[in-house]
């Protein structure tokens, strides 16, 4: 007779022609049975289905695409009383303990290609403090400037989860208070081979992956943390990636400029210079603010210019917002569904004998939802100009642009000018950087 556990799999999978998954049961111990067991109950068959038919049909968007306005950086008295304001706001949120940081770090960082968390890539340019320490001393200087503990929500993944609390153990939180810190995985998804079929990593394993950072909007809610920022009196999410060192992680002109406008979400955008980079882009769909990614952009428009040679989508998103607390809050209430994306990926597999082939071209697709799409949700968005110098330099891949090369240098180069702000002055080259590497942080620095 057959086993009550494999008859009732059996009875899920079949009816989507999955039944594939459960080839190597014979051979699995109890446990590994009730692992797998576990994810096929977890998988949503219906809405799988469904992607697996649009494969290949990315949510484009639909209507007219034109540039979207935004906050400009000041360029006269009118224009600076006006980012003097918002700083002025953004302080007095902060003073008052209403603002907390977020980063999401539930990436693979596949392209990077380091072992372990992104969060714990030594980035620092002398001390090869990582990425995580980078983020956490911001959070800890802006918390002492203003006199307010500043909590901090980090998003990990499965993959990652016990390796990020095991580094934040590890260094003592960076110096901030542990019960201010509040880590959280994000949702998995798995992925299908060209025939809509679940993808086996091992005899006792389907793969999974994360479901992109359009899961933190969730993630937040159901892991208890938007409670928990509501009854620490927090209506304020600054919400930053974990790859670039150069965020403000608690930008008070920012924060200044969301709340002035009350805004469910906000985002921060550079002028975009080179028409290929890959950026999101800030744009009006149909007269309304979205953040469409550069794949889904038609090309013309990516390249179009303005007369004086400008990029006429000028716009590009980094991914840096605000959210409004109470809006959070209402997506769950209201039940909420972000659309997904598709991302043709190398997945190693097992074949019928258990043996692990590692495909050398794209053999499944992978669905993520992107947090930029609740743009489309939200009645009210400011977007607000920031400087590329100042505010991004990603570190994505191994090598080349937005490497931990650049990252680098692009960090000593910040530190710089903010040294020449005070009156300090360091060599520079003819590129503007300094001769060499410098390091700004907190004195009391517990870890290099
Ligand atoms: C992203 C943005 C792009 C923006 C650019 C700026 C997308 C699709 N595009 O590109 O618009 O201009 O950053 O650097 O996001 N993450 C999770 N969970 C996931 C997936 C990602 O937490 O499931 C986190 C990563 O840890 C990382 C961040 O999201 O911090 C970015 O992810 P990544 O996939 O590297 O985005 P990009 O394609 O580089």
């Amino acid at each position: 007779m057959m086993e009550p556990l494999k008859a009732q799999l059996l009875q899920i999978l079949s009816p989507y022609g999955q039944k594939h998954v459960l080839r190597f049961w014979e051979s699995l111990t109890l446990g590994e049975k009730q692992a797998l067991a576990n994810q096929v109950q977890a998988v949503d068959f219906d809405l799988l289905a469904r992607l697996a038919g649009e494969t290949g049909k990315p949510p484009l968007a639909q209507g007219d695409i034109e540039p979207a306005p935004f906050v400009e950086l000041p360029t006269d008295d009118a224009s600076a009383g006006r980012w003097s304001r918002a700083r002025e706001t953004g302080e007095a949120a902060l003073r008052a303990g209403r603002v907390a940081a977020f980063v999401v770090a539930g990436g693979q960082g596949t392209r990077l290609g380091f072992d372990g968390p992104k969060g714990a890539f030594p980035v620092g340019p002398i001390t090869e403090r990582s990425l995580f320490q980078v983020h956490c001393e911001k959070v800890l200087a802006a918390s002492r400037h203003y006199g307010s503990t500043i909590p901090l929500a980090v998003m990990t993944s499965s993959a990652n989860d016990a390796a990020t609390r095991a580094f934040f153990e590890q260094h003592e939180f960076f110096g901030l208070p542990p019960d201010s810190v509040r880590i959280f995985t994000q949702e998995e998804m798995p992925a299908v081979d060209a025939s809509g079929k679940l993808i086996l990593e091992s005899p006792r394993h389907i793969f999974m992956s994360p479901n992109g950072h359009g899961g933190s909007l969730k993630a937040l809610w159901d892991s208890g943390c938007i409670e928990w920022l509501e009854d620490l009196g927090i209506d304020t999410i600054s919400y930053f990636q974990v790859d670039n060192p150069l965020v403000k992680v608690i930008d008070p002109a920012f924060v200044g400029f969301h709340i002035e406008g009350a805004a469910d979400i906000s985002l921060k955008v550079l002028r975009r210079t080179i028409p290929e980079e890959k950026l999101g882009i800030w744009v009006h769909v149909a007269g309304e603010g979205r953040v469409v990614e550069y794949i889904d952009m038609p090309v013309e428009k990516m390249r179009a210019r303005n007369e004086d040679g400008s990029l006429r989508f000028s716009g590009g998103s980094i991914a840096i917002h605000c959210f409004s607390v109470a809006f959070i809050r209402a997506l769950n209430r209201e039940g909420f569904a972000l659309p997904f994306h598709y991302a043709a990926k190398k997945i190693s597999f097992v074949d019928e004998s258990g043996k692990t082939i590692r495909p050398a071209e794209p053999n499944g697709t992978k669905f993520e939802t992107f947090v930029f799409d609740a743009l489309a949700f939200a009645k009210r968005i400011v977007a607000v100009e920031t400087l590329r110098e100042e505010e991004f330099s990603p570190v994505k891949n191994a090598a080349g642009n937005d490497s931990p090369e650049t990252a680098r240098r692009d960090m000593s180069r910040a530190y710089a000018h903010l040294l020449d702000a005070v009156g300090i002055s360091v060599g520079l080259d003819t590129d503007g950087y300094p001769l060499h590497p410098i390091k700004i942080a907190r004195s009391e620095s517990r870890t290099p």
